[in-house]
């Protein structure tokens, strides 16, 4: 980067937006604890004095000595934790210890408290399911109602009834903290970045590049210098189409996936029409998986660019994209992997998919609209040109020729997005502060469940039933208009999205030009998704 001025993280004591505070616990998670700790706590008291039950810790579930098999439909990859092991694993055993307890707490760093913290919580009621079919996940206990409080808007009433928010492939909501670091920087430490000698120059340059850092912790990157922050992840997607684009030629070929979203495929067909490149496409069978030998035919010695989404927005699945990506580079191709549909739902590991770019938008994980990520390896953006050119991604200008900065400032000109960036580490910390396998198995049991309750609807067809899925189901009645069970829906004050969800294709795969699609994240509820079912099977039955 040119002329930065860093160094400068607090002034009068008071930290930059977004600067760490290693060992802090926020209040909000402190609270949250002594609130579960002080609920255990009673009902270990009151189990005692009632039926002469020890007070625990044998009211604790053990976890299984062998972890079981990842549960269906998570991706191979995916690997519930091992049980943790460490100081604060021990819930206290009566009241009085529940302040030396609590004052631990504090002292740990709150991505680091052992999922052991949930487990003593009761394993029935509609929220005390980790995962799977019912029961203790092996990831720990997912407290919701904990989580539903850190999301304002899930305060809403719309036409008078609670918001039940099921549109988050499309967008979904903020936690306070995202708010909170929005709010901070516009405040106190607005600035340009990257230039400027002054001191809020030099925060908001902190606060910008420590949110680079935390994208790439969060994807499993080298390095932060491997992460290109863009508008989202259709920007991000162009800058790729353009920068690898413009080294084809007449008869190269790029392979997409019948189940891409508009936003892998019209980049690349604007490409093809410049280049004379060819597109061709890995078709899906009838779950909604692509057909892995098609796939592999179609991959051949003219074969420059595999684009290919992680998780599809229109139907769920999610692809085998480490083996794709192995067979994609096995040909010599670059490889681009889609994510909108996959980060806020399982943990990634770029390094471990192997792609040569991954993309993602933030307003899909909790973060702010108009910011995301391109991660590139280091080969790439050092091999391939800038995009769009300005201020930033030089590093010198004369009217007879200009040097670019080292990537990745080299594909970041002009401004940035400043403060969405911040919003977006804001947000991807607040993920991480969850435990991510948490997360991915605490959504597995929602899906589970939202799938049995639907399909046992009359008439009611499921698309998109593949083996490995996030929280997204397709469906359709028949006779009924999707826009208009969405409209019905919306007046119970349960947000679904109607329609083809920017992937024609996938769902003319299926004969359907729209859906109904429902989509699930961290803070939706079996109760909510019991209202969704309720209510939709009454449109089956035509009361509505
Ligand atoms: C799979 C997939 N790819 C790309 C996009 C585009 O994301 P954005 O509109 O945030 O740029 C979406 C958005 O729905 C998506 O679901």
């Amino acid at each position: 980067m040119d002329d930065v001025s860093t160094g400068v993280s607090t002034v009068a004591g008071r930290p930059a937006a977004g600067a760490s505070m290693p060992g802090d616990v926020s209040a909000g998670d402190v609270s949250r604890i002594a609130e579960r700790l002080m609920h255990e706590a009673l009902a270990a008291a009151a189990d005692a004095s009632l039926g002469g039950m020890p007070a625990q810790p044998q009211a604790v579930p053990a976890m299984p000595a062998v972890m079981p098999a990842p549960p269906v439909g998570l991706p191979p990859s995916f690997a519930p934790p091992a049980a943790p092991v460490g100081p604060a694993a021990a819930p206290p055993t009566d009241l009085s210890g529940l302040r030396t307890f609590i004052g631990r707490i504090r002292g740990l760093d709150h991505r680091q408290l052992p999922p052991v913290l949930g487990a003593a919580a009761p394993s029935s009621g509609p929220h005390a399911i980790g995962g799977g079919a019912g029961g203790l996940s092996p990831a720990g206990f997912f407290d919701v109602e904990a989580v539903r409080r850190d999301f304002p808007i899930l305060r809403e009433k719309v036409h008078g009834r609670p918001l039940a928010w099921f549109d988050n492939a499309a967008t979904t909501q903020k936690p306070q903290a995202v708010i909170d670091a929005l709010s901070a920087f516009y405040a106190h430490d607005n600035s340009n970045i990257h230039r400027g000698a002054h001191s809020l120059a030099a925060r908001a340059t902190d606060a910008y590049e420590r949110a680079r850092r935390i994208v790439a912790d969060f994807l499993g990157a080298a390095g932060p210098d491997e992460i290109i922050f863009v508008r989202g992840c259709t920007e991000g997607i162009n800058l790729v189409a353009n920068v690898c684009g413009a080294g084809l030629g007449g008869g190269d070929e790029i392979v997409l996936t019948e189940l891409e979203h508009h936003a892998n495929i019209v980049p690349w067909q604007m490409v093809a029409e410049r280049t004379g490149a060819v597109i061709r496409v890995a078709p899906i069978d009838d779950r909604g998986e692509v057909i892995l030998e098609a796939y592999e035919r179609l991959l051949g010695p003219r074969t420059r660019i595999v684009s290919l989404s992680h998780a599809s927005n229109s139907l769920g699945t999610i692809l085998p994209v480490e083996l794709m990506t192995r067979l994609a580079k096995a040909r010599g191709a670059r490889v681009v992997v889609d994510g909108a549909q996959s980060v806020s739902h399982f943990p990634v590991n770029v390094a471990a998919i192997g792609a040569d770019f991954y993309v993602f938008s933030g307003h899909k994980i909790f973060g702010p609209t108009g910011i995301g990520a391109v991660h590139a390896t280091m080969e790439s953006q050092r091999s391939l040109p800038p995009w769009q050119g300005g201020g930033n991604m030089i590093r010198d200008v004369t009217f007879a020729r200009t040097t670019y900065a080292d990537p990745p400032a080299k594909f970041e000109a002009g401004t940035p997005n400043i403060a969405d960036a911040i919003g977006l580490g804001a947000a991807l910390e607040y993920v991480t502060g969850l435990g991510r396998e948490r997360v991915a198995a605490y959504e597995h049991g929602l899906l589970e469940h939202a799938t049995a309750r639907l399909a046992a609807i009359d008439g009611l067809r499921l698309v998109g039933t593949a083996a490995h899925k996030v929280g997204v189901l397709s469906f359709v009645l028949p006779g009924r208009d999707p826009l208009e069970i969405g409209r019905l829906l919306d007046r119970e004050g349960i947000a679904v999205r109607a329609g083809h969800h920017c992937a024609q294709p996938s769902l003319r795969h299926f004969g359907l030009e729209a859906t109904v699609r429902p989509s699930l994240a961290i803070y939706n509820t079996r109760d909510e998704i019991d209202r969704l079912a309720d209510v939709v099977g009454r449109i089956a039955r035509g009361r509505l």
